[in-house]
């Protein structure tokens, strides 16, 4: 079912509307993603009782700290059975293989489900001049497929790019299994909000996303199920096309 390839965003900041949109979205999507505003305004809890009552969650804390920091923050993010959470791979290779050993170290010993590991590689709110003053002389799309493939040599699950990286991902990797995590994604019937590199959720795919991020598109609509629909139906049209 292609709903399963779509995870909303939940871009509120109190359990009370984030409790709302759920209700409205479950049967729709195939994961929510809490990231630093609810999980900053509710924590850990709320993200500990949404995994109890059955919710697939992306928790999108994109960590960032030396390594031992990181692989401790993300143990405990294993104890909360979320599905998936992502680190920077910005953070060097030995970060990055320090969180992956703790954590599936920390799940074999407890008998707890294994969350997938997702490297963020270059923001899109960064540019080429961005980096050049840092000093940094690769093109941002260049530097994404770096750091995508130092993800995927470090043992994690997948990274997040956007639309217009995920066909120069695919091509390095040469077929090898590795999530690709897409957001900036808008349906013909959104606007792009502040997005600048969206893609459709059919190219999105077409392109080798597995899964698309999608918020505001089914936030702001007056039907919310009915957005959602209709983005997963995009996607079966493709799979059908196929
Ligand atoms: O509302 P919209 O569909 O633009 O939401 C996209 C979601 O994906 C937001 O939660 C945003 O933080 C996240 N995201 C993004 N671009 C990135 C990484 C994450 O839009 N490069």
């Amino acid at each position: 079912m292609s709903k399963t390839k779509l995870i909303f965003a939940l871009d509120v900041s109190s359990k009370q509307e984030a409790l709302e949109l759920i209700d409205e979205l479950r049967d729709e999507v195939g994961a929510f993603k809490i990231g630093l505003q609810l999980f900053t305004s509710e924590g850990a809890s709320f993200v500990g009782q949404l995994v109890e009552s059955g919710l697939r969650l992306f928790l999108d804390v994109k960590f960032h700290d030396i390594p031992n920091t990181v692989a401790a923050a993300a143990v405990e993010v294993a104890k909360l059975g979320v599905w998936m959470f992502n680190i920077h791979a910005a953070g060097g290779p030995e970060m990055m293989k320090r969180t992956v050993g703790d954590v599936n170290s920390y799940c074999a010993k407890a008998g707890a489900p294994v969350p997938k590991i997702l490297a963020v590689t270059v923001l899109t709110s960064i540019d080429g001049n961005m980096l050049k003053a840092a000093g940094v002389a690769l093109e941002p799309r260049d530097l994404v497929v770096k750091y995508a493939m130092s993800a995927s040599s470090c043992g994690l699950d997948g990274v997040i790019a956007s639309p217009l990286e995920t066909g120069m991902i695919r091509e390095r990797l040469d077929g090898k299994e590795f999530l690709i995590v897409t957001p900036g994604v808008r349906p013909a019937f959104a606007t792009n909000d502040d997005q600048k590199r969206v893609t459709t959720p059919k190219s999105a795919v077409m392109g080798g996303a597995d899964f698309i991020v999608v918020g505001r598109p089914i936030r702001m609509a007056e039907d919310r199920a009915d957005a959602a629909r209709r983005i997963a139906r995009e996607m079966t049209e493709l799979s059908n096309s196929i």
